[in-house]
């Protein structure tokens, strides 16, 4: 049985995990589902990267201690991954044992072997990077990595005798053309290793300096350099080389960033040289994730949060737009309004599109059922092609890892059925009662569209295992769902009878940015409407003829239990009559020579068979009504405002 190993870096534990960690992650999953769906025993290994300066210096700044400092960000990694559909991984963790132990023994073989030599080195060391610069290396005299001034240091250290190796290491990379991928990943390798800036490689950090690393076996006084102990992780975490693992899944792959080429294309190769294990068999090197056009940074506040996008728009439409987007080996600029119409344009009008309208057509012509396929004509045979082709085109090139162009090319199968429903009109096929043609092109669609979901299931796993379920294959996202190089060779209709589900929602559509604020502008003006509608300006309040008068006479309504109809003194503006709703809170006789509030201008209203000529205004209290009156007595007709 063929077998795929494969590791993502081991990250550092010093940040958050972000866009660009998630990445490199998702990769490594997705091809390891590819290789299942081949067939293939596969697996990966994933991590976090804990000891180093860095690491201390990160614990120090939020006042911790180094190990619950790294066992709570080494968790935030742990806990992310399901969150964004990846499974099928070992986690490692540079500060376990195990490891160590792994990585003790290693070293003394190395130094057994006669590579590993003790002297004294002055450099320029940056602390960021946790090297060592060589005069050539450094950019006006500053780190090219990260512009600041390195520390010039004078120290004994153990070193590893990489020069050694250089001359070997120059010419397997020529030979095998693959080995760093893409291209000019490769190109830039050699151009480290013809530059002859490169020398022996100081594997040690004084106790003095730094405690928080593995003890190199040979000299407690001194521990492991960070990169010597992280690469290490990739075979320690398949046992060390005497495990079983190993045996079994060595030679594998490594997925990295063009940030960590020099560590992974010279340093490693010369110490697995040395350990006398063979060396991997690909290094895949893929650019950076920008945001907003520029490299992320916590100061710029442009990183993006993979946890909130996949939250967001679906974690199977992140990952499509990711692996769409990014030419790998190229830098790609992440940009949520250009998700959002990949994400429009692709899944929801071209794919979602798809099987909402066919499944819809199924439950209409079919009653929901996988219909029987019958004799092919030509147009069917050129889609069934098609079908093969562009699998077989995006299996190549998805393991060639063109991420975007497999994609491309599954695509065009895709845009294929929903042309083949327009040019097939199965409506039509059903209006001429033509039920034999009818259920053929039912059958052929359906299979097509199950094609395509096990085609994503590497890219899209829950989506995938949505859209084989709604086909009547009952799967989940870890079970691997087919055999690829049969489904590459034919085009079997779903079984006939099957249920299919009735209706389908799989992609909807998403607001872009622009429609969001169109929505939320409009909301606002829509609201500030409402507001003009229910405020009213000042002009409009004193418009109200609002007076002070003395109830003279108060009586019950003939015609009304709960009415009283009273007679006011307004002063200048004579007495009026005003009817109020007052009959059940005051006697009649408790009102009269009561100073009350009116509105005067009022139209006049008929009530019962009484006109009355304004208002008097009340409060509610209690549920009971009362009469509004001045402080103390002012004069009749005086104003309200
Ligand atoms: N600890 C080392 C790796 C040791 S491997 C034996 C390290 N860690 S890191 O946390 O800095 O991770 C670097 C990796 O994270 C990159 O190589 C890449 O996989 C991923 N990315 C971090 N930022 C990235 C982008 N902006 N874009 C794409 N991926 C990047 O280096």
């Amino acid at each position: 049985m063929n077998r795929f190993y494969i590791t993502t870096p081991i990250y550092y534990v010093n940040a958050r995990p972000h866009l660009g960690h998630s990445y490199s992650t998702m990769v490594a999953d997705a091809l390891v589902r590819l290789h299942r769906l081949q067939g293939e025993e596969a697996f990966f290994v994933t991590g976090s990267d804990e000891h180093g300066d860095k690491i201390v210096q990160a614990a120090e700044k939020v006042g911790k201690d180094p190990q619950s400092f790294v066992d709570e960000i080494s968790l935030l990694f742990q806990t992310l991954w399901p969150q964004l559909g990846i499974e099928n991984y070992r986690f490692a963790r540079t500060t376990d044992p195990a490891h160590a132990k792994i990585v003790q023994d290693l070293l003394q073989k190395v130094y057994d072997a006669g590579d590993i030599y003790f002297g004294e080195f002055s450099g320029h060391y940056c602390y960021g990077c946790e090297r060592f610069y060589t005069e050539k290396e450094l950019v006006d005299g500053l780190c090219p990595q990260h512009l600041t001034s390195p520390a010039l240091i004078s120290e004994k250290n153990y070193f590893f005798k990489m020069s050694k190796y250089l001359p070997w290491l120059k010419e397997y990379i020529e030979t095998h053309p693959d080995f760093i991928r893409p291209e000019r990943y490769r190109s830039e390798a050699l151009g480290m290793l013809e530059a002859g800036a490169l020398d022996d490689l100081c594997i040690s950090r004084p106790k003095t300096r730094l405690t928080w690393g593995i003890d190199l076996p040979f000299d407690h006084n001194y521990v492991c350099y960070v990169w010597f102990d992280a690469l290490l992780t990739y075979i320690s975490a398949l046992g060390g080389p005497s495990g079983t693992d190993f045996a079994t899944f060595w030679p594998g792959e490594h997925l990295v960033a063009k940030d960590i080429l020099k560590p992974h294309a010279v340093f490693w190769p010369a110490m697995l040289k040395s350990m006398g294990l063979p060396l991997y068999k690909h290094l895949n090197v893929h650019g950076y994730w920008l945001s907003r056009d520029t490299k992320m940074s916590k100061s710029l506040g442009n990183i993006v949060d993979p946890k909130a996008m996949a939250d967001a728009y679906g974690i199977d439409a992140f990952r499509y737009y990711l692996f769409r987007e990014m030419h790998f080996g190229s830098d790609a600029s992440f940009s949520e309004e250009n998700m959002v119409a990949r994400i429009n344009a692709d899944l929801a009008n071209d794919l979602g599109n798809l099987f909402s309208r066919v499944l819809a057509m199924a439950a209409k012509y079919c009653s929901s059922r996988a219909p029987k396929m019958g004799t092919l004509t030509e147009e069917d045979t050129v889609l069934v092609d098609l079908c093969s082709h562009a699998m077989q085109n995006f299996l190549q090139l998805f393991s060639a890892i063109k991420f975007a162009e497999g994609l491309e090319s599954l695509w065009e199968f895709v845009r294929a059925l929903n042309k083949y429903v327009d040019s097939q009109a199965p409506w039509a096929l059903a209006k001429k009662n033509e039920t034999e043609r009818l259920a053929t092109v039912m059958a052929v669609l359906l299979a097509g569209m199950r094609k395509i979901a096990l085609c994503l299931w590497p890219v899209m796993p829950t989506a995938s295992c949505t859209m084989l379920k709604q086909l009547g294959i009952d799967v989940d996202t870890q079970t691997v769902p087919c055999s690829m190089d049969y489904e590459c060779t034919h085009f079997d209709a779903l079984p006939e009878g099957q249920e299919l589900a009735l209706k389908s929602n799989i992609f909807p559509r998403r607001e872009s940015k622009d429609e969001k604020k169109d929505k939320a502008t409009k909301k606002e003006q829509n609201e500030a409407k409402a507001e003009e509608n229910t405020t009213i300006d000042i002009g409009a309040f004193h418009a109200l003829d609002i007076r002070v008068g003395t109830i003279e006479q108060a009586e019950k309504h003939p015609n009304a239990d709960t009415i009283l109809v009273l007679h006011i003194d307004f002063g200048s503006l004579g007495v009026r009559q005003i009817l109020s709703g007052l009959a059940a809170y005051y006697k009649p006789e408790e009102l009269v020579h009561k100073q009350v509030v009116a509105l005067l201008n009022l139209k006049p209203r008929k009530i019962r068979g009484l006109v009355s000529n304004g208002m008097v205004l009340t409060a509610e209290s209690d549920g009971k009504v009362v009469l509004l009156s001045p402080e103390h007595l002012v004069d009749n007709g005086g104003t309200v405002g």
